[in-house]
């Protein structure tokens, strides 16, 4: 039902999540593709409809930290700790997961993927629908992360059974995932959390795992975050220019994308509009890397922000977005 508290009504979408429907929905990182958790073919299809193979695993997202213990089969001190510290907020924790949670969820890992989201209408719809909702990225496997309505609806158009819009997203990339399933905590993916954050939570450093993405978090590894155009990420003034002058030379289009507006360009280089600091740049990152494609750009150079804050998550991206794979 309805409450005077929600932002939107979530009715439709909730019958739908009950239906065994996909709902994508906007959270402060990215839009979602929502499924019941509980509800194996359901969640079945997500994997369809992205594309995405079976096997790489699902974030539940939850409306309150009060659900942890029926989705996590085990919660320890830390874990608690940084969920009530960032709940709701841009922060996945990866524990042991619970007997409720399907195989399909997890690929068949022991462990699970938990959040809350720090979007009125994404609480309004986990609260209003009282399970757990299992949600990728509302993108086509292969393709970035959509941070408006209009993104999710390019890539999935009628494939998806009902469309929550949000607005656009606030943080701009994905929750930081950390791994806290056993032994020490680890980040296993940078995002919307800073390291500087977590170890104020926690009271020490927390590592970012080092190891590759494929056996701990699978699907971050190869370039899932990419545009169809080469990126090429270079700090340094001297190599931009150089970078652009060259391939121009080759006859490619290029493009740039740069945190301020870049002095002495050549003309022929489709200058997008700066990405200003890291959360700024974290913010419109997606929505540039997609405004390079509409524009054919084959050949983007991009200088990163500094990686302070969310920037070492917008860096990472980045560097994911210029591997060939
Ligand atoms: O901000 C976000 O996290 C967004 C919004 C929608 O919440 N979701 C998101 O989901 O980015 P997705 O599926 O695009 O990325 C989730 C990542 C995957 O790379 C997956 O490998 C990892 O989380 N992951 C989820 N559950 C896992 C598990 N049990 N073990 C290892 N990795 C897991
Ligand atoms: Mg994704």
């Amino acid at each position: 039902m309805r409450s005077a508290a929600d932002p939107v009504d979530v009715t439709a979408a909730v019958e739908v999540l009950r239906a065994g429907g996909l709902v994508a929905f906007p959270t402060e990182t990215v839009y979602g593709l929502g499924a019941d958790a509980s509800n194996a073919a359901a969640v079945t299809r997500i994997f369809e409809v992205k594309g995405r193979p079976l096997g790489h695993p699902l974030i539940v997202h939850l409306s309150s930290a009060d659900q942890l213990d029926e989705w996590a089969g085990a919660i320890p001190r830390d874990a608690r700790r940084l969920a009530e510290a960032c709940w709701p907020g841009p922060l996945t924790l990866l524990l042991p997961r619970s007997t409720r949670v399907p195989d399909v969820v997890t690929g068949g890992r022991s462990t699970v993927g938990l959040r809350v989201p720090a979007h009125p209408v994404a609480l309004a719809l986990l609260r209003a629908f009282g399970g757990g909702v299992a949600a990728p990225s509302a993108n086509r496997f292969g393709r970035v992360s959509p941070t408006t309505v209009a993104h999710g609806r390019d890539d999935l158009g009628d494939d998806v059974d009902y469309v929550l819009d949000g607005g656009p997203c606030t943080v701009g990339v994905e929750s930081t995932i950390v791994d806290l399933s056993g032994g020490e905590p680890e980040v296993l993916r940078a995002g919307g959390v800073s390291d500087d954050v977590l170890a104020s939570v926690l009271g020490r450093p927390v590592p970012h795992w080092g190891g590759g993405g494929a056996a701990r978090a699978p699907g971050m590894l190869a370039a899932h975050y990419a545009p169809r155009a080469r990126v090429l990420v270079l700090e340094d003034p001297e190599a931009v220019d150089a970078a652009t002058r060259s391939a121009l030379a080759s006859g490619s289009v290029v493009g740039l994308l740069a945190p301020v507006v870049t002095d002495g360009l050549s003309l022929e280089v489709i200058e997008l509009e700066p990405a200003g600091g890291p959360e700024d740049y974290a913010r419109v990152l997606y929505d540039r890397l997609r405004q390079a494609d509409r524009l054919g750009i084959e050949v983007l150079v991009v200088v990163p922000p500094p990686a302070e804050g969310v920037g070492v998550a917008v860096r990472d991206r980045l560097r994911r977005a210029a591997t060939d794979a």
